[in-house]
């Protein structure tokens, strides 16, 4: 079958190759993939700045957005040809950390991890792959290819998950406005659960042109191509999807008073000089939080099934900017000005 590979850590080592069927210790259900998300993880992998190989092999499969059909799954997994499943990203660490036995391996407390097409473990990036039945999602067959967006969906669910639970430390806490930097398909999706949630939203992103502005305003939010003057704003939620440094510096210690900032895009290395007094004064005196979030466990993928399902199908639809077939795979990691999501598809619905 058909692989989409790379020698992490060598920069644009990114190739389609022959590689064997996938073994049976990857899972007992055997998948057809159907399409592939790709996202800025997969492209610091292919520049060799991220990823790490399975042990004792030179090469990884890319891909942790998956789609795919079920070929065969074992008759007590809940699971039966030709069901559309996602597979899970992480797995726990196989001498569990208190956070990975307890089924939140997003919370990692040892590093221990791996993750599937980006650390120590093959992806989804084949034309078949073959999963463990408690680390497939099931897909409702309606969503078809949109069911491609719940691994990103995921992250943002849990993102907003964990930013209502941290406002649960102050009893009359309630959240009224968000401002979600960045709008690529994580911030997109953050935005739409937001409005979801009944927040007002504001989007902030520096282009000007192109889908965002539009697909921003369809969700009944605000969008900004200048970073808004947040004394103004007063947000109660920050969710900074840009990883951006500049960025990321404007976001911390400026929500409104017991407000959340939540960091969910991963910057590259990036020297500023940075106030760290003023910041400080800023979260004491207002009681502030800034937290991190990254990655999803199943109740956050459960989470992302329900938005998605609640969301309007045309907008969903508009978030996959472009469709490359697997023959045309390398026009999928080229950088177009108006794209959002772009899905690399393995075969047809
Ligand atoms: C993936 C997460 C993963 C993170 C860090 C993101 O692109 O969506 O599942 O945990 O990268 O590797």
């Amino acid at each position: 079958m058909r692989a989409l590979t790379v020698q992490p850590g060598k920069p644009h080592s990114i190739t389609l190759e022959n590689v064997p069927p996938p073994p049976a210790s990857d899972g007992a259900v055997l998948v057809r993939t159907l399409a592939l998300g790709l996202c800025g993880t997969d492209r610091e992998i292919i520049a060799g700045d991220y990823g790490t190989a399975p042990p004792g092999q030179a090469r990884l499969i890319i891909g942790h957005e998956s789609l795919g059909r079920v070929e065969e799954a074992p008759a007590d997994s809940g699971l039966k040809a030709g069901d559309l499943v996602v597979g899970i990203v992480r797995r726990p660490d196989p001498v569990p950390c208190p956070a990975c036995a307890a089924g939140e391996w997003d919370m990692c407390r040892n590093g221990g991890y791996t993750e599937r097409g980006i650390k120590a473990r093959n992806g989804y990036g084949s034309e078949y792959f073959r999963v463990e039945p408690e680390f497939a999602v099931k897909i409702e067959a309606k969503l078809g290819e949109l069911g491609v967006l719940i691994e990103p969906t995921s992250v943002v669910a849990k993102a907003w998950e964990q930013c209502l639970r941290i406002g649960q430390r102050a009893a009359a806490w309630r959240p009224r406005t968000a401002l979600i930097t960045g709008a690529g398909p994580i911030g997109l999706l953050g935005a739409m659960i937001g409005a979801q949630h009944g927040l007002d939203i504001h989007v902030y992103d520096r282009n000007k042109g192109g889908v965002k502005p539009g697909l921003t305003r369809d969700l009944g939010a605000t969008y900004h191509n200048e970073f808004p003057d947040l004394e103004a704003l007063q947000p109660d939620i920050v969710m900074e999807c840009t990883g951006a440094a500049p960025v990321v510096e404007e976001t911390i210690g400026r929500a409104a008073a017991a407000g959340i900032v939540c960091l969910a895009g991963v910057s590259a290395g990036h020297e500023i000089t940075f106030d760290i007094g003023v910041f400080n004064r800023a979260m004491v005196l207002d009681n502030q939080t800034v937290f991190g979030s990254v990655n999803a466990n199943h109740r956050h993928y459960a989470a992302a099934a329900d938005a998605l399902a609640r969301a309007n199908r045309d907008w969903l639809s508009r978030l996959i900017t472009r469709r490359v077939p697997l023959s045309r795979w390398s026009e999928a990691f080229e950088r177009r000005d108006d794209d959002i999501k772009i899905v690399l598809e393995f075969a047809s619905h």
